[in-house]
């Protein structure tokens, strides 16, 4: 989810961040399908950068099994789904059916899509509807829950595993002291807090996107 706009700082100089972007491009003709449609309709994506990390940091786990607290139509899904391979599973969530619905038809000319289910309903009651231990997790819907999603995902987790989680610098705002009334951003200063002081983590943040905080469950 993105934060307010007027809070919105760029992490890296303008210069940077488009060298970077220029290296990178889409990772295939779906991505760039995908983000087309996320920019069409003012959807808010973790983006192609953060997407690659997802990958890349699933891949190096040998991540199999992942699950996602917030899927919007897929886009970081997509990231897990190469990551996890053939015989791998992303299950996701997201309350929204126009989403799911979304999801069904941009993946519905990819094989790809087989690898991933989006329930509908709450991120939380669909993660604890589900059984079994991921080797993932990514966290990415309404920052009041980001507490509660954590610490379902803490004991469902194997050691070795990851839990990340999308917004964590929240355009600045958690950098910042936050405003009285701003729930969202109070609870992403929690989070944060937690994520680093839990001994049962390894922590830290990558600048890349909104702020993309990678917490490995320690043995
Ligand atoms: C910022 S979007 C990101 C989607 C996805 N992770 C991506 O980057 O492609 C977050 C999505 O989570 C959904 N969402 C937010 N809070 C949720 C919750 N508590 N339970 C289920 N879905 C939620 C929203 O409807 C939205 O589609």
């Amino acid at each position: 989810m993105s934060s307010p706009d007027d809070a919105r700082f760029p992490i890296l100089t303008p210069q940077i961040g488009e060298y970077i972007n220029q290296l990178t491009g889409p990772s295939s003709p779906l991505a760039e399908q995908l983000a087309a449609h996320a920019h069409e309709h003012g959807f808010p994506l973790i983006g192609e950068s953060s997407g690659r990390w997802l990958e890349i940091l699933t891949r190096g786990i040998g991540g199999k099994r992942v699950f996602e607290f917030g899927s919007g139509f897929g886009f970081s899904a997509y990231y897990f789904a190469r990551a996890v391979g053939p015989e791998g599973e992303v299950v996701g969530s997201e309350f929204d059916a126009d989403e799911i619905e979304d999801f069904k038809r941009l993946f519905a000319n990819d094989s790809i899509g087989e690898r991933i289910r989006i329930l509908q309903g709450s991120a939380i009651d669909v993660f604890n509807a589900t059984t079994g231990m991921f080797d993932a997790v990514l966290i990415d819907i309404d920052k009041e829950d980001y507490i509660d999603a954590l610490h379902a995902s803490i004991a469902r987790v194997r050691p070795g595993g990851l839990i990340m989680a999308d917004n964590v610098l929240w355009g600045g705002l958690t950098a910042q002291d936050a405003a009285k009334d701003d729930t969202a951003t109070q609870t992403l200063q929690e989070f944060n807090k937690l994520i680093f002081s839990d001994p049962r983590l390894l922590t830290s943040i990558l600048p890349c996107g909104d702020g993309l905080s990678v917490s490995l469950v320690l043995p």
